[in-house]
């Protein structure tokens, strides 16, 4: 494995292998090193944890950061340079590139023409597998059974990267009964639904939010993609639609918990935070033990 475009193309050895990996990393971050190596950290749309959590890795890690500002305005992109020459000169600058684009299928062109690894770090509304597989390792941390456990997610699942590869990552590997909530305009897309019925995963869609979340052991929130919405009434429309508040926690599991990709805009109420229950700041922290474990693999392990 070369690169990290999708979550399709991991295997079940790699990814219990890269589980415990984090774990050793997260008890005991000093041992793993890359020292010497560098990160380009190229992002084309803006991000907060992805980005900063990617370069707090590979500092973590030992190793070095180059980046741009802001790639899709900053970098030679705007002069109307290729992803793939841009990808070519930055496999001469660096050791690995962290890559977020608005296009999907942008970091799998980039692979093709890279001689170090590509880590896609979200492509349009394609894929985004550095955050399923931080998802899922906060899941697997919370010591659910992964093949019998329901996990509903909601809100923009049509425009949603992570719900999509978190998803996908899930159906491959795992039995997991998925609950699907969100409205018509925002449904989880065929595709996805394509592979979870290949893998025989039982799922639903669900239009009572409330029924949905009391049911499940994982309850995923997501906002709404307003970014990805060409007409934005409809984005208006549907922007309020689920909202996470104090009215939920009695209705939730005693042991079920909540995530979010973050960030959140009103999807869940800033009140609700100190219920331990809610790990989407914890979930966010993994997201460094994650990418520090990526980097070393790809750069270390797999070298
Ligand atoms: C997500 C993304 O960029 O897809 N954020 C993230 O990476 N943590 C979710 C989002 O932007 O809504």
């Amino acid at each position: 494995m070369k690169h990290l475009i999708d979550t399709q193309s991991l295997s079940k050895e790699w990814l219990d292998n890269l589980l415990s990996l984090t774990q050793r990393i997260k008890q005991k971050p000093q041992e793993c090193k890359v020292t010497g190596k560098i990160l380009a950290s190229i992002f084309f749309e803006p991000s907060t944890r992805t980005r900063l959590s990617f370069e707090s890795a590979m500092l973590r890690l030992g190793g070095s950061v180059i980046t741009t500002e802001d790639a899709r305005a900053d970098s030679s992109a705007t002069k109307g340079e290729t992803i793939e020459d841009t990808v070519k000169v930055l496999s001469y600058y660096s050791d690995i590139i962290a890559l977020r684009h608005f296009e999907i299928g942008t970091a799998k062109k980039a692979a093709s023409v890279s001689s170090i690894p590509i880590l896609n770090a979200g492509d349009g509304a394609g894929e985004h597998p550095s955050q399923a597989l931080l998802d899922l390792f906060t899941i697997y941390e919370q010591g659910v059974d992964l093949n019998d456990f329901t996990i509903c997610m909601v809100g923009d699942l049509l425009h949603g990267r992570t719900v999509r590869s978190l998803s996908c990552l899930l159906a491959q590997f795992y039995k997991p009964n998925i609950i699907f909530v969100a409205p018509p305009q925002c449904k989880m897309s065929e595709d996805v639904l394509f592979i979870l019925e290949k893998h025989q995963i039982k799922w639903r869609n669900e239009v009572d939010f409330k029924k949905a979340i009391a049911e499940s052991d994982c309850i995923y929130m997501t906002r709404f993609q307003r970014e990805r919405f060409a007409d934005m009434n409809m984005y208006e429309s549907v922007q309020n639609t689920y909202q996470f508040d104090t009215s939920c926690l009695p209705l939730i599991k005693k042991n079920a918990f909540v995530l979010h990709p973050l960030p959140r805009c009103g999807e869940i109420a800033v009140d609700v935070d100190n219920d331990p229950r809610m790990l989407y700041f914890k979930q966010a922290e993994n997201g460094v033990f994650v990418r520090m474990a990526l980097i070393y693999f790809f750069l270390v392990l797999n070298s």
